[in-house]
Order: C-alpha cells, then structure tokens, then sequence
C-alpha cells in the first residue's frame, strides 16, 4: 500500500522493480518499501471487530452440547466465541480466547495443565467446583477462579448440583503467537485435593491483613477465588465515597494480594459499577477487553455502533477502539465484569489511552 506522504513508503512498480521484488522473493527476502505502510500502520488497526453474544442466543446451544458430547471425549466441553476478524486463531478478540462450558451434576472434566493462563467467571447453576493444584473451590454465580500458567487444574460439578454454565477466558491466542504453549493432561486424569478446602480464601483473602510467615513466590495471586459478594461490597462502598473516572465508571481491579497487581502474568480482570442513570464518556486505549454483564441492563457504544446488553450477555472492545458504557436503568446498578490482556501491554511499555473530545465527549451513533 503506497501513502503520498513524506516519510512514508511511496515506489511506484516499475518493471525493473518488479522483476527486482521477484528476484528477492527467491531468496526469501523481500523490499521493505512494498510492505512498511502495512505493518507499521499509523496507530493500531485492530483485526477485530466489537462482537454482542447475547447470552438469550448462546444458552440454549450451549446446554445442548451436554447432549451431543462427553467430557471424557471432548476433553472440555465449551463452545468458544469466534470474532469474525480472528477466526483463524480461535480468538474471541484480539489474542484473547473466550467460551463457554458447560458440565451437568456428577460430571468432572480431566485434570490438566498448560501454558495459556485462565480464568473462569460463573454464569449459572449450582454446585461447581475447581481444583488448583490441590487446593479446592466451590463456585457460584459471579464467582472469579484462576487456573494460571503450569497449574493442574480440573472442574466439575457435585452430584447433588444442578447443570452449571461458565465463562471460560485465556490467553491461548497470545501463548500460541509466542510460540510457547505446552500441554499436560494429569497421568492419574484426578489430582487428590491435598489442602483444606477454600484454604487460599482464608489465608489470602482477608481484607489488609497478610499472615505474617506466608510466603508467595510465583508470577500469580495465590488466592485463585475471588467471590462475588466480597466484590460487590467492595464496588459499592468504593462508590459510596469515590465519584469514579468519567470513563470507567467505579472500576476496580482484581488483584494479587501479595503485589496489588495484576492477577496473572498475562491476564488481568477488573470489575466496574456504572451507577443508575450513569453513562461514560467515551475513550480508547491499546489492550483488548471482554466484558460480561454481571449485573443490570444497558450498552455500549464500541466505534460508533451501539450494542444493547443486558445480565449474562458477553461483548468484546477491540485494542485501540472508541467505548463508552450507560446504565439503562434509573434505580439499579450495573456491574460489568472484564478480562484483558493489559498485564502484558503495561509491562512491554505499550499502552497508550486517548480521550474523544468531540461531541461533548460522547460518539455519534452511526
Ligand atoms: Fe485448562
Ligand atoms: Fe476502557
């Protein structure tokens, strides 16, 4: 792609050129000029485009795949989300990868362990568990676990539960493009739970207070359960004091307790209150989010197209992509639960965030 402007590659092709480019493509080589507009464009140009999955649209599909396939034979059974732009890295956006699983009362899938970094938010039912490298959860809906980079992990769902449907999120795009994925599945297929159940809870999850012998070396939070109630409360006492940011609403991070940063190496998770009536202005910055609505009813605006949402539906912003969010209702909060890859794009020195200044600081609809 040539640009007619100083500084940038403008060759026009010549027949001595393109007999050059030919000649250089035989030596597997090639003439920077002919490609340099496209791959270093002038500010990120995002494959993705913004995505609704309505959850009304995804339920009933994913509740019959408990009919069509098992665990044991599929391994994990979860239905992906596919941007339409990143279809051929599996990706929901960006480098991210999302889907949702689902396992019925009595079912536990294999233990095993990767390289990707996960996370799993609950969507429904009852009696759903995880186990962390020995350490067991309970889960219920709006629950946040992680299964981080090189843990055995497995899931399941008690047998005196009901059928139970959660978001999956993972970093398998961004591990697959670093060439450094490695899969393990466990050689007795069950990991013994080797500590008190909900122990991490208990050790790590008490507010400003740390054991004073503990100690927590690795790249992720050691406490793999974040619960809903404790988030919510915390959202809303934030929010009873703190006006929030013009753009985000109250939005608080989910952290290692032992850093206050992210809670995994490559993946971050946030969740945000968009009071009653409120809506956001609209800015941009690099780093792809997906978000699930965890409690109320609105939308967003991603580039100037609005998505309606309400509770449980799953929508994407693409790196570098104008959004903006409002709380359709007058009297009740929203509460949107997000995941991201800004851990990575903070720490390479890649983030960049822009204000829209136009229009009083709201898109126009197109
Ligand atoms: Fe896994
Ligand atoms: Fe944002």
């Amino acid at each position: 792609m040539r640009e007619d402007v100083i500084g940038r590659a403008n060759v026009e092709d010549t027949p001595e050129l393109t007999a050059y480019y030919k000649e250089l493509a035989g030596l597997e080589a090639g003439a920077l000029w002919t490609v340099a507009n496209d791959i270093e464009p002038w500010q990120p140009n995002s494959s993705s485009i913004p995505v609704l999955w309505r959850y009304a649209d995804m339920r009933e599909p994913v509740m019959r795949s408990l009919e069509l396939v098992t665990p044991e034979k599929a391994g994990r059974r979860v239905i992906y989300l596919n941007n339409p732009g990143r279809r051929q890295v599996s990706a929901a956006v960006g480098w991210l990868y999302s889907g949702l699983q689902v396992m019925r009362p009595g079912e536990r899938a294999s233990a095993h362990a990767h390289s990707a970094s996960a996370l799993r938010f609950i969507i429904e039912g009852e009696g759903a568990y995880t186990i962390v490298d020995g350490h067991k959860f309970n889960l219920t809906a709006r629950d946040l676990v992680l299964t981080p980079n090189g843990t055995w992990h497995e899931h399941g769902v008690e047998a005196h539960g009901t059928p139970c449907i959660w978001q999956d999120g993972l970093d398998i795009p961004f591990v697959n493009a670093m060439e450094a994925n490695f899969y393990r599945v466990h050689p007795n297929l069950r990991q013994e739970i080797t500590h008190p159940v909900e122990d991490t809870s208990k050790t790590w999850g008490n507010p400003a207070l740390r054991p004073a012998a503990a100690h927590w070396a690795k790249g992720y939070s050691p406490l793999f359960k974040y619960e809903w109630s404790a988030t919510y409360e915390s959202l809303r006492r934030f929010a009873e004091v703190d006006p929030g940011s013009a753009f985000d609403g109250n939005l608080m991070n989910y952290v290692n307790p032992t850093t206050g940063g992210p809670v995994m190496q490559t993946l971050g998770a946030s969740m945000q209150l968009i009071r009653p009536g409120q809506h956001t202005h609209a800015h941009r910055h690099t780093g792809s989010v997906i978000y699930q609505v965890a409690l109320g009813t609105g939308y967003s605006i991603i580039n100037g197209q609005r998505f309606d949402w309400r509770e449980r539906d799953i929508f994407c912003v693409p790196s570098w992509s104008w959004h903006e969010h409002g709380n359709a209702s007058l009297s009740d909060d929203v509460c949107l639960f997000s995941f991201h890859d800004l851990p990575v794009i903070s720490n390479l020195g890649l983030y960049r965030e822009e204000a829209y200044e136009d229009n009083g600081g709201f898109q126009r609809c197109g």
